[in-house]
């Protein structure tokens, strides 16, 4: 599988005669698997036009803030919720001005002043602005707020001045934006994930199951491979293919579920009980099919065991974190089975929404502890995933150094 592959990038253009590069760096991005939009400033269209990017990245350019027709299509917004990582390659000196203070006054700026990704940049300018007191107090700014600032070649400039400033190769910027995805927050550990429906059989040809499809949990196992984790996919049955570096044990019951789970559940440093498990299964599973022949046919269903309270009750625990989908009282229940199962964290969310949730690209959580509760942003399933991660991966590491 191509490195970028399931990654959205945003590709910011600004004004710069660099801006021909973005054109290849379009194609590399998509080499590597990624799947990218391009936005404009103005000042860039000055220098490459946006049917260009268009017909390169095969999606209409973003340039408007303004445009009532632009935003209702994508707006910023969604834009920004849209994308896995903004690049924006050439990053001009008035470009990175702007951004070191938070304008917001044009479609790019606004989006990246809106979006939880990260934003990686790649400056190009004259030798004599990268060198200004003001340009590099402006990069510093942006690197201590956690840009990743992708730094400068150096060599003959296009205004005929020799030194630091051009644009890095598109294919050095391909290599960094990579290596952005692999935190390494998790190497060393061993993670294993619970994703998708279950189905209990009522007979060979029939069951009981949800409309899980998988995607929260399968995005939660690529994000912690990416963070350098061991990681191992528990999956009922989805149309998802397995994350690369992760590997997966399909499952079909609950109960096939759980023998896997416990069986992984050794040496797990973190385990996360994402799996829409049925709560309930037929008493018992007919050999035959069930023959149509009274009106009314009586289901007796029982209990299915709770996977991740099980997990949770290992007396050599990972830490262990649930899901709680809940259509009213949200945070209410979702502390209650955060107590009931005994669990370290429950990341909780609304299902009565349409937008986000089962089935849906979005979701937007809470992240509930015993003594913490974080409302996190609605967020493209990825982009929640890699955040998900990321603060599950601190907590961890703060369990560890309280009680190692
Ligand atoms: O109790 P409820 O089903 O709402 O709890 C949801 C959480 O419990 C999820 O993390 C889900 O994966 C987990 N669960 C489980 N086994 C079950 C039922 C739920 O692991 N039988």
């Amino acid at each position: 599988m191509a490195p970028l592959t399931n990654k959205r990038i945003l590709l910011g253009v600004t004004g710069g005669i660099a801006a021909y590069k973005s054109a290849d760096l379009v194609r590399r991005l998509q080499d590597a698997g990624a799947e990218v939009r391009v936005a404009m400033t103005r000042a860039a269209t000055e220098f490459i036009t946006p049917l260009t990017m268009q017909a390169l990245s095969g999606k209409p350019v973003h340039l408007d803030l303004l445009d009532t027709e632009a935003e209702a299509a994508m707006g910023h917004i969604e834009l920004a919720r849209w994308a896995d990582l903004v690049v924006i390659a050439p990053a001009s000196a008035d470009f990175i001005a702007k951004l070191a203070h938070g304008q917001a006054d044009d479609l790019l700026t606004a989006t990246c002043l809106a979006t939880a990704a990260p934003v990686a940049v790649a400056p190009a300018m004259n030798q004599g602005m990268w060198a200004k007191a003001s340009t590099c107090e402006n990069i510093a700014t942006l690197e201590s707020r956690g840009f990743a600032m992708l730094g400068v070649g150096e060599g003959s400039q296009a205004c005929g001045d020799i030194g630091p400033g051009r644009m890095q190769e598109p294919l050095t910027i391909v290599a960094a934006v990579e290596a952005l995805f692999k935190t390494g927050k998790l190497a060393g550990r061993k993670v294993v994930i619970t994703a998708g429906p279950t189905r209990e059989a009522l007979d060979p040809v029939r069951f009981l199951s949800n409309h899980s499809s998988g995607k929260m949990g399968y995005a939660l196992a690529e994000a912690a491979a990416e963070a350098g984790a061991e990681t191992l996919l528990i999956s009922g049955p989805t149309n998802l293919p397995a994350p690369e570096r992760v590997r997966l044990i399909s499952v079909t019951s609950a109960r096939d579920m759980l023998a896997a789970a416990l069986e992984a559940a050794d040496g797990c440093d973190l385990f996360i009980g994402c799996a829409a498990v049925a709560d309930y299964r037929p008493g018992s599973e007919e050999p035959l099919k069930i023959k149509k022949s009274d009106d009314i046919l009586t289901l007796t269903l029982v209990k299915n065991p709770d996977i991740v309270a099980t997990v949770a009750g290992l007396p050599h625990r990972p830490f262990t974190v649930g899901f709680a989908a809940e259509t009213h009282d949200l945070e209410a229940h979702a502390s209650r089975k955060l107590a009931e199962k005994k669990l370290d964290a429950i990341i909780a969310n609304d299902v009565s929404r349409s937008d986000i949730g089962f089935n849906s690209e979005d979701n937007q959580v809470l992240l509930i502890t015993d003594d913490t509760r974080e409302a996190l942003p609605l967020l493209g399933k990825g982009q929640l995933a890699r955040v998900l991660i990321e603060k599950l991966s601190t907590r961890l590491d703060e369990r560890r150094r309280a009680s190692p």
